[in-house]
């Protein structure tokens, strides 16, 4: 695993940013893998920047998303699918019938995590993944447990993920309970994946990335079986 190791969120955000960018400048027909929450926003936003100056075109972009909770309008200002238009897709050029999240409104969940599995695997494989961590050692929805899923599947998130990402909503209540997410597996196949994390919050989950171990327990460490993973994170995700 690569590390980039940054003085701030707003360094870390500098040089994923730049990553995707020298990828959608070489390949205009590349696919993206992007992440939710807070820590890919500063990235997004440099990306509209970029497209704002007149550098990036993403008419020829794909873009696949990690994971979205369940179940939950693309309406709901909660959503994934709001907060990717929100961030970024209603900032750049990137055309509607590219982009693919997991469709939180499906009636039968299941048969959506068939759809999603299917179409990541039989279109052009990521390029990029975009990556986040949760304070639990989660990536995408892949939550901690005795055993981890391969492929994209529907989860109980945890209390721990639920009490996390309450801070976005009204009340913890309303948090959904459940998500649909692209398994460990269907993260693996991308080309590269490029993992932010920013804040104290994030040390013990990063540690344990930069061990030996490998274990279900942490999702995240899951990432050391990659052989192109490049970890961005600031002082204080580092060194705690
Ligand atoms: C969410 C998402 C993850 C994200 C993580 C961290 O639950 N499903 O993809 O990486 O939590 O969120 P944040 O960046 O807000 O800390």
């Amino acid at each position: 695993m690569k590390l980039i190791l940054c003085k701030n969120y707003e360094e870390m955000s500098e040089k994923a940013a730049f990553e995707i960018a020298e990828l959608v400048k070489k390949e205009s027909k590349c696919t993206l893998g992007l992440a939710t929450g807070s820590t890919p926003v500063g990235t997004y936003q440099r990306l509209i920047d970029m497209y704002n100056g007149g550098e990036l075109d993403f008419s020829g972009v794909t873009t696949f998303n990690l994971d979205e909770y369940y179940p939950i309008n693309p309406d709901n200002d909660q959503s994934y699918d709001y907060f990717m238009r929100k961030n970024l897709f209603d900032h750049i050029n990137v055309k509607k019938e590219n982009v693919n999240i997991p469709r939180g409104s499906a009636v039968d969940p299941g048969e959506e995590c068939n759809r999603y599995e299917e179409l990541v695997r039989t279109s052009n494989p990521v390029d990029i993944q975009i990556l986040g961590i949760g304070v639990n050692g989660h990536i995408g929805f892949n939550e901690p447990g005795e055993y981890l899923h391969a492929s994209t599947h529907i989860t109980d998130l945890t209390e721990s993920t639920i009490s996390a990402n309450a801070r976005f909503f009204e009340s913890e209540d309303d948090v959904p309970k459940k998500a649909i997410t692209m398994g460990i597996g269907t993260i693996l196949r991308a080309k590269k994946i490029i993992l932010l994390a920013n804040g104290k919050a994030k040390h013990n989950a990063i540690s344990a990335l930069l061990d030996e171990k490998i274990t279900s327990d942490i999702p995240a460490t899951l990432l050391k079986v990659h052989n192109n993973v490049i970890l961005i994170c600031d002082e204080e995700a580092y060194y705690g």
